[in-house]
């Protein structure tokens, strides 16, 4: 039988204590920027309101933590083990999720009340020297907050694309090395097209692989259990596709040809009717003078024609590599690529906060000899539907339906991106998203 055990490992009660906080302080540290008006925005049925993300990492650790093993616990308020469950049925009944931005109370001096109550629980039950099963518990907690830390910040980068006013979630400054882009008429912006270089290639062997994770470490049940796959030799890019070479394809016609697109794609750049990634706008007519809207603000594609695409859905990745004579790699050659490389690379602690060209004259900066920006800058779409592994377990009781019962529909997404928590992310890491979806910083490696 699996049980959390396998999936949540312990940790000793000083170092969970540290962890939790630390991540529940930059949480809160990710609203600085933000007035009480801007957490109140749901601009797109995918995004929640900044507050709801608030309460709703506190209602996990309430109701997964704390109920089962703090027994003095007193609820902060009884309605909220309801209001604030974003999907868990057989935890309790909730709201349908397009509402939440219609929860003008509780206000958000109360939601932050409900932390500081779930914060002084959480220190008791941890100083209680509680059972192992609370402290794995624990690290998932932790685990699901950074997973809500990188959404609360795209989903304000759609609500800030939405304002008219088209705010910066955090200026540039001269200091920044963003500053030559911004205008995109400095040198350093002129040079930034050349700085990807040509995207090349490298060959990898096939054969009989292991994938998946070790029992060590922590990890969501999804990437369990540790299984065999056979892989044909591939070559995957070096490096991602980068916003030039979009433009390119945009160019070409390359939403005006349903021969590039799968079926259901082209229904999408119908049905949505895309001519650009999420965030580019233009004059119209013009196929080239795109302006790119940032968390940083808002960039001519020229200043970012060497870094990464971003906010593509997997229909664009798929037409794009179709329309260059390649594929998107495969969930396991990306992993295989990926395993025992250093995890490093331009993620949220960065603070830039955009994905980043690849440095000139290496196309290697981040991952030893492999190939760069595996981890952060965008996640990568690939061509491998979200299912289960062979033998694959979902956790007990509610938080079953974390992963699980998401394994329909979804394409599987690898190695973070620029707003990803450091340390969240591994070479087993599996997010999934439907095909159709864009607020992400979702990007494009090709393989062949
Ligand atoms: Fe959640």
């Amino acid at each position: 039988m699996t049980t959390v055990t396998t999936v949540v490992p312990q940790s000793a009660p000083q170092e969970i204590l540290e962890r939790y906080n630390r991540v529940r302080r930059r949480t809160l540290a990710l609203c600085d920027p933000l007035s009480a008006e801007d957490m109140m925005v749901q601009s797109c049925p995918e995004a929640s309101p900044v507050k709801w993300h608030l309460a709703h990492t506190s209602w996990f650790f309430e109701s997964f933590v704390l109920r089962p093993f703090l027994p003095e616990y007193r609820a902060f308020n009884a309605e909220f083990s309801w209001l604030f469950n974003s999907y868990y049925q057989s935890y309790s009944a909730f709201p349908a999720k397009r509402l939440r931005s219609s929860f003008s109370r509780p206000g958000l001096d109360e939601v932050l009340h409900y932390r500081g109550w779930v914060d002084a629980g959480m220190e008791r039950l941890i100083a209680a020297d509680p059972r192992p099963e609370a402290l794995r518990l624990i690290e998932l907690g932790a685990n699901h907050e950074e997973q809500h830390q990188e959404l609360l910040l795209t989903d304000i980068l759609h609500a800030f694309f939405t304002n008219p006013l088209r705010p910066d979630y955090r200026a540039w400054s001269e200091s920044d090395d963003l500053a030559g882009m911004k205008s995109g008429e400095s040198d350093q912006a002129a040079t930034r097209g050349a700085e990807a270089g040509r995207l090349e290639f490298d060959r990898y062997e096939g054969g009989l692989r292991e994938v998946g994770r070790q029992a060590d470490g922590f990890c969501f049940d999804n990437e369990l259990p540790r299984h065999r796959a056979w892989i044909e030799h591939f070559f995957l890019g070096r490096r991602l596709v980068t916003c030039g070479e979009f433009a390119d394809f945009i160019a070409d016609g390359g939403y005006r040809r349903p021969e590039l697109w799968l079926s259901a794609g082209w229904d999408a750049v119908n049905a949505n009717a895309w001519v650009a990634p999420l965030y580019w706008t233009r004059q119209e007519g013009d196929d080239r003078d795109w302006r790119i809207f940032t968390l940083r603000g808002e960039f001519p594609l020229q200043a970012l024609a060497a870094v990464p695409v971003s906010h593509v859905s997997f229909y664009e990745a798929d037409a794009f590599a179709r329309w260059a004579s390649k594929r998107l790699p495969t969930e396991f050659e990306w992993e295989s690529v990926a395993e025992g490389r250093q995890i490093s690379g331009n993620m949220l602690s960065s603070g830039r906060l955009l994905p980043a060209p690849p440095p000139a004259g290496s196309p290697s900066l981040y991952s030893g000899d492999g190939p760069a920006q595996l981890f952060g800058d965008c996640w990568e779409w690939t061509a491998s539907a979200y299912l289960p592994y062979p033998g694959f377990q979902p956790l007990p009781g509610s938080l079953g339906e974390y992963n699980g019962k998401f394994m329909s529909g979804q394409m599987v997404l690898r190695g973070g991106s620029c707003v990803t928590p450091d340390g969240h992310i591994r070479a087993t890491y599996r997010n999934f998203f439907s095909p159709e979806t864009r607020w992400q910083f979702s990007g494009i490696r090709l393989a062949r």
